[in-house]
């Protein structure tokens, strides 16, 4: 089986410049010879983390809704793509209260010393970010990145690289940034790679 990524779409605007950043990312994980499962997370129905600490005894969580089958399908994906826009200089409320519902991965890593991930898996998992800005200021991504980290390695699907472009209120549309569009799918197709590669030393995906 070919590795399967999920591409987290956190604007809520498809086909705006995080989308078309993410969609060439798309096409370099599916050259690579990836599954890429995209996720529209402002279009899923679902809450925050309500601090039940449910999850601080249960490998699951106690509220039912568009989050939950995500708390299986991480446990076997084998990397992921973030593109998100930057706003009040973190990541958006509807992807951030996605990342946050992961508390399930955080109690059974940390608190229970039972990580959902194999050693195994942990050799080749990986994340690709993608994060744009409209403002032209220094640390533009640093809420962003270190959310961003925080979550992978929560999830054990570490930070590998990312992909940044400030100053989009001036720019305006990413595709007069043609080295950026390349970045966007050069990465994606690199990280993707090297997840086929890691799979195959260890045996898997032949
Ligand atoms: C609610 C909101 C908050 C924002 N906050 C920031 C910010 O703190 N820093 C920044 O650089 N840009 C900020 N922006 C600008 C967006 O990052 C920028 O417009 C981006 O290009 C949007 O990408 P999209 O159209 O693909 O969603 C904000 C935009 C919105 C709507």
């Amino acid at each position: 089986m070919n590795p399967e990524i999920i591409a987290l779409m956190g604007s809520p605007v498809p086909d705006g410049n995080t989308g078309k950043l993410l969609e060439q990312a798309i096409k370099g994980a599916e050259d690579a010879g990836c599954r890429v499962v995209k996720v529209d997370v402002t279009q899923l129905k679902f809450s925050p983390c309500m601090e039940y600490f449910f999850c601080e005894k249960n490998e699951t969580c106690m509220i039912k809704d568009d989050f939950t089958p995500f708390i299986e399908r991480f446990k076997s994906i084998d990397g992921l793509i973030i593109a998100t826009p930057v706003m009040t200089m973190g990541i958006p409320g509807a992807l951030k209260s996605f990342m946050d519902r992961f508390q399930v991965y955080f109690m059974a890593k940390y608190v229970r010393h039972a990580s959902f991930i194999t050693k195994e898996q942990k050799k080749w998992r990986k994340t690709l970010l993608i994060s744009i800005g409209g403002m032209d200021i220094e640390n533009d991504f640093d809420g962003v990145i270190l959310s961003t980290k925080a979550f992978c390695q929560i999830t054990d699907c570490p930070y590998w690289d990312g992909v940044f472009q400030n100053n989009m209120d001036k720019i305006s549309d990413i595709t007069t940034k043609p080295e950026i569009m390349d970045a966007a799918y050069k990465k994606s197709y690199e990280m993707c790679s090297l997840i086929k590669k890691d799979m195959e030393a260890s045996g898997q995906n032949e």
